[in-house]
């Protein structure tokens, strides 16, 4: 799998199985880091990722990235004025924001590694889901010494089988294995060996092909339904890999009612502030597609609108009621074309819902006492 796909040589002495990539980040932050230490990543980063290289002591200093990926001028900079000791990066497909790195500048990064001494701490979590062309070869196929490579099997089988692997030169291995020791003792044979034969049978390979085409499908599918749902509310590009869209919201105060909402137990996603590295206040909102037949993506979109407008979702709801909700999420969008219609006369509303099944529409009463309705009504009246 590392030989063919990704261009690695390497032996099994410079592998170390781990219960998933996130141990082995874990591992290799705290193999790596030292008090006053510095760790560069970029801007908006894997939160665990940055807590681990926090807890073991490190400096966690963040570095714009935008559409090419991290800003190397930037990491230099840096390198001149700080003790930097690693560089953690996503460089296959960007967390959260899902940019594959432009070869120039996975080239640039080496340099600086070499010039300045920092290892780079590779994070290859998902590297067999890419779409638009052959995937980019990991870093560390062109620089193995100076890179520990980080893969997993939580993207390609499932995340509670907890198997990951860290890959380096044997001198860095042996001290990682030292930690191993002192956490985890030998990891767990059992699900090792069995994961070992899905990979030797070819049950792996055959896998990655049967998701991959679905996975392409949903990568299109989920693309309409944020057009159709999102459109005016939040950009996003195409991601050439990976299994989630990055939203980058025009209107904040509607991405602030989708934050407040992130607890639902309807929709699950992170916050869209958790993945800032500070001092950076970038926010935008990663949501996965792959778990999501396509009327589930639309249905989950559906209701990720309603808390961009309303601020919560609906629950359990009887079909009538639900009608009457649906109506005033729609009537709430005219809402400002109404106020533009009644601009200039000064009168005071207050909101009620008349839910007569049959013409459940939100009124505006005007305190004198007449009623004007707006809405799909509005749009006929102007
Ligand atoms: C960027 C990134 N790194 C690492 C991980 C950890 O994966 P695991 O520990 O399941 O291998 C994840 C999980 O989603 C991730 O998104």
């Amino acid at each position: 799998m590392l030989r063919a796909q990704r261009g690695m040589v390497v032996r099994p002495e410079q592998i170390c199985v781990t219960r998933g990539s996130q141990m082995g980040i874990a591992l290799a932050a705290r193999m790596l880091m030292r008090p006053r230490d510095a760790v560069i990543m970029e801007s908006l980063a894997y939160t665990p990722a940055i807590s681990s290289f926090a807890m073991a002591g490190a400096k966690v200093l963040g570095v714009p990235l935008d559409n090419q990926g991290i800003d190397v001028e930037a990491v230099e900079a840096l390198c001149r004025r700080e003790r930097v000791r690693a560089l953690f990066l996503t460089p296959h497909h960007q967390f959260p924001t899902t940019v594959s790195l432009r070869p120039e500048r996975r080239l640039r990064l080496l340099e600086l590694a070499r010039q300045f001494g920092f290892a780079i701490v590779e994070d290859d979590y998902d590297h067999e889901y890419h779409f638009e062309s052959q995937p980019l070869l990991p870093i560390a196929s062109y620089a193995p010494g100076r890179t520990i490579y980080i893969g997993s099997l939580s993207k390609l089988t499932l995340p509670s089988l907890r198997i990951g692997y860290v890959v380096a030169s044997t001198q860095v291995i042996d001290a990682i294995a030292e930690l191993v020791m002192t956490v985890d003792r030998q990891g767990n044979l059992l699900t090792e060996e069995a994961a070992a034969d899905l990979i030797a049978s070819g049950e792996l390979r055959r896998h990655v092909r049967k998701t991959h085409a679905i996975y392409a499908e949903r990568r299109q599918s989920f693309a309409a339904a944020l057009r159709r749902h999102l459109a005016d509310l939040a950009e996003f590009d195409m991601p050439e890999g990976g299994l989630a869209y990055w939203l980058r919201f025009r209107d904040m105060a509607a991405l602030d009612r989708i934050d407040r909402g992130a607890a639902s137990d309807k929709l699950r996603f992170a916050p869209s502030t958790s993945f800032a590295v500070p001092p950076s206040r970038e926010r935008g909102l990663r949501l996965g597609f792959a778990s999501l037949e396509e009327e589930e993506a639309d249905r989950a979109l559906r209701d990720l609108r309603a808390l961009a407008e309303l601020g919560w979702v609906r629950h359990g709801l009887t079909n009538e009621i639900r009608a009457v909700f649906d109506r005033i999420a729609r009537d709430l969008r005219h809402r400002h074309r109404f106020e533009e219609a009644m601009r200039g006369t000064r009168v005071d509303f207050r909101f009620h819902i008349d839910s007569r099944p049959a013409q459940p529409r939100l009124h505006r009463q005007r305190l004198l006492g007449q009623k004007v309705a707006f809405g799909n009504h509005e749009e006929q009246r102007r």
